[in-house]
């Protein structure tokens, strides 16, 4: 549930634009493009690419031009330090953020406390669960995990609700299944998304804004088909549209 934004903005479904730029010049170019279009304020992913170079004044510059955001810093370590993590975390105007659930139950919910601000309000907490560069060969022949992917992933998102997370991030492939095991409302984020002329690069499941909206997600992530589109606000447009099923 989000604690953050009482109207409940945070949580509208859109296509989040990952901002996979090395630096603040070249994030800006690209949000400039979206100032003189009919949606300017975008929801956008930070992650570690630019938050290792511009840090938390980028953050703050950003959501000051209002934008939403995704902070994807993918934390993974001990309880207690993955609590301080999020307590740093937590004083940045962020919309959302995220562990990875592998940590496990303890450390996530570690996260939690760390990221609930003095006055109770929280980002969205989601939790990844795994990789969507990873696919079943790799799980079986790489991570020797002989389980298989569907129920590994199931397996995660399983630890994700018993840890009070407000969702995860999964392939559409498995946004669906997700969400009828789950008895309460759990979003899905998900990234591998391309329509079918876009080349796949490091992904290795992907599916169509078309399908990513049959399979439930609640928010697709989409990278390089945005920001290397010959026209970025076309190519959102596009997205929003096919995963949104506006004519905008
Ligand atoms: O460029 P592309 O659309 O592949 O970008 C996908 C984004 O989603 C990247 O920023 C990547 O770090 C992120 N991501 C992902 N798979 C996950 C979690 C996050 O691709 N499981």
């Amino acid at each position: 549930m989000n604690r953050n934004i009482m109207d409940g903005d945070a949580m509208k479904s859109d296509v989040i634009v990952a901002l996979d730029f090395p630096d603040r010049r070249s994030v800006l170019d690209f949000l400039n493009l979206f100032d003189s279009s009919d949606d300017p304020e975008l929801f956008v992913k930070i992650g570690m690419e630019l938050f290792y170079s511009e840090g938390a004044a980028l953050v703050r510059e950003i959501a000051t031009r209002g934008h939403r955001i995704f902070l994807d810093l993918k934390i993974h370590d001990i309880p207690n330090t993955a609590r301080g993590a999020m307590a740093s975390l937590s004083r940045l105007p962020i919309d959302m953020v995220n562990v990875h659930a592998s940590g496990g139950i303890d450390m996530m919910k570690s996260a939690r406390e760390g990221l609930t601000r003095p006055d109770g309000t929280c980002p969205l907490l989601i939790a990844v669960t795994l990789l969507t560069s990873i696919n079943d060969e790799k799980l079986r022949d790489e991570l020797r995990i002989k389980t298989d992917l569907q129920s590994f992933v199931l397996g995660l998102a399983s630890l994700a609700r018993q840890a009070g997370m407000d969702g995860v991030v999964c392939s559409p492939l498995e946004s669906y299944e997700i969400k009828a095991c789950s008895s309460s409302h759990i979003i899905t984020v998900s990234p591998g998304v391309r329509f079918p002329a876009d080349a796949t690069e490091d992904q290795a499941r992907v599916v169509t804004p078309e399908r990513a909206r049959e399979r439930l997600c609640d928010f697709i992530v989409v990278g390089r088909p945005i920001t290397r589109a010959v026209d970025p606000v076309e190519s959102l447009r596009r997205f929003r549209s096919a995963f949104l099923k506006t004519d905008q």
